[in-house]
């Protein structure tokens, strides 16, 4: 199917999560040109939709518009890849209120994950070819039916991926295996407290977990979710909403854990250094879930998350024998980290102790629908879907609401 097909035809082709990953993707049916994959490189203007944050704000700030891209003359190192499918991140959430300070001032194309078929490839780049099936990431514009990104920011995706899981497990799973695995040195016996348990980073990170022997895993979530989050592997759910979650793992745990994946900020660092078992660490990588709370920036969430803030000097940490470390992805510039932590999750992919978790997918047509009150990004398709592996506070879709109504 082409991207020049109507989205009804497009939607008729929607795959839910759940079904088996669809066969290896056709090749491409031209080249696109503009690399050296593309000798006569004709000049050729391609038909590219893409998703713009036009301004900051509400989600009426992102547009579904045409832009048309000039066969590109790629640049040594790069390549062109045909979007396919792209994942929704915190991040543009944030990016949309103005606070991910990472993401280029509007108008910009979202997206920072997707995946899809190497169109064109520049000079120099010797290991990937014309028709591989990769995961892409950049800072932003994945949203968008055209990329044109380094060579070492793609990875060939396991013949058994689908191009949606391959769009939801980059940010996510990196994020929670560079967290358990390079910082925390996660070892056999151990305990976690994973908040946000039931999202995108609480899932890979309870899945990660399992991999290791032994380890004990508290995870708060609203209760609804515990069940299933309970057979992807938590311990011990905890509802964070109507519980205080530092009782219930006293209860259980008197001495507390051994390591605090927090992206709650203000006072819940506090609480998980608190918790923190002798020798244990705590990694702080978010404050977003204490300071977004709607579709717009709060500025007096801002500002109590900010009070509220973990204020300690070293001798406290010597004195405690406890580690505070900070984490983020955005601001890791190493390849060869890169490169080896993706390495690692595709491995653990095909054998399958990790599994993204998909809530929905979208037509990339329907961006911006209206749906139960709220607008709600309801995204791509024809070569696009963007996948839910998140779950916001306001949106009415959660990854325990699957498959939401396409229409
Ligand atoms: N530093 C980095 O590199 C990096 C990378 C990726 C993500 N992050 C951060 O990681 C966090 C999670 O991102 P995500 O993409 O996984 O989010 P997500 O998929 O949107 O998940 C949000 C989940 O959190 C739950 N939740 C909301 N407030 C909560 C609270 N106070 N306590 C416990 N659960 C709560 C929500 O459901 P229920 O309330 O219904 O349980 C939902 O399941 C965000 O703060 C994001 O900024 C950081």
């Amino acid at each position: 199917m082409s991207t020049e097909e109507a989205p009804a035809q497009q939607q008729q082709q929607v795959k839910k999560p759940d079904e088996p990953p669809p066969a290896a993707a056709e090749g491409p049916q031209e080249s696109a040109g503009g690399g050296g994959g593309s000798p006569a490189a004709e000049e050729k203007t391609l038909s590219n939709r893409a998703l713009v944050l036009t301004g900051y704000g509400g989600y009426d700030k992102i547009k579904l518009q045409e832009k048309p891209l000039k066969s590109p003359q790629l640049q040594p190192g790069e390549v062109l890849v045909r979007v396919k499918a792209c994942g929704l991140n915190f991040a543009e959430l944030l990016g949309k209120q103005g606070l991910y300070e990472l993401l280029p001032s509007p108008p910009v194309v979202l997206g920072m994950e997707g995946s899809g078929v190497v169109e064109a490839v520049g000079e120099d780049v010797k290991d990937r070819k014309v028709g591989d099936r990769v995961i892409a990431m950049n800072r932003s514009g994945m949203w968008q039916e055209w990329v044109v990104v380094p060579a070492q920011r793609t990875f060939p995706m396991p013949e058994e991926m689908s191009f949606e899981e391959a769009a939801a497990l980059p940010i996510n799973y990196m994020t929670a295996y560079m967290m358990l695995f390079e910082m925390a040195n996660l070892r056999p016996g151990k305990s976690v407290l994973i908040h946000m348990a039931a999202g995108g980073v609480g899932v890979a990170a309870t899945q990660l977990c399992q991999t290791v022997k032994d380890v004990t895993v508290f995870g708060t979530a609203s209760a609804s979710k515990h069940e299933v989050i309970s057979q992807g592997g938590v311990t011990h759910p905890i509802d964070y909403r109507t519980k205080d979650y530092v009782t219930e793992i006293r209860k259980v745990s008197p001495k507390g854990v051994d390591i605090v994946l927090d992206p709650l900020g203000g006072s819940d660092t506090q609480k998980g250094f608190n918790l923190l078992k002798p020798l244990g660490i705590l990694i702080v990588f978010g404050k977003s879930s204490n300071c977004v709370t709607g579709q717009k920036k709060n500025l007096f969430a801002m500002a109590k998350t900010w009070y509220n803030q973990l204020s300690l000097n070293t001798m406290k940490l010597m004195q405690t024998n406890k580690a505070i470390s900070g984490f983020h992805l955005g601001y890791i510039s190493d390849e060869e980290l890169f490169g080896r932590t993706l390495t690692s999750l595709l491995e653990l992919y095909r054998q399958g102790k990790i599994k993204p978790r998909i809530d929905s997918c979208y037509h990339f047509e329907e961006v911006g629908l209206s749906y139960g009150g709220l607008l709600l990004l309801l995204v791509g398709f024809g070569f696009f879907y963007l996948f839910y592996n998140h779950n916001f506070i306001n949106m009415t879709i959660t990854w325990m609401k699957r498959n939401a109504s396409l229409t």
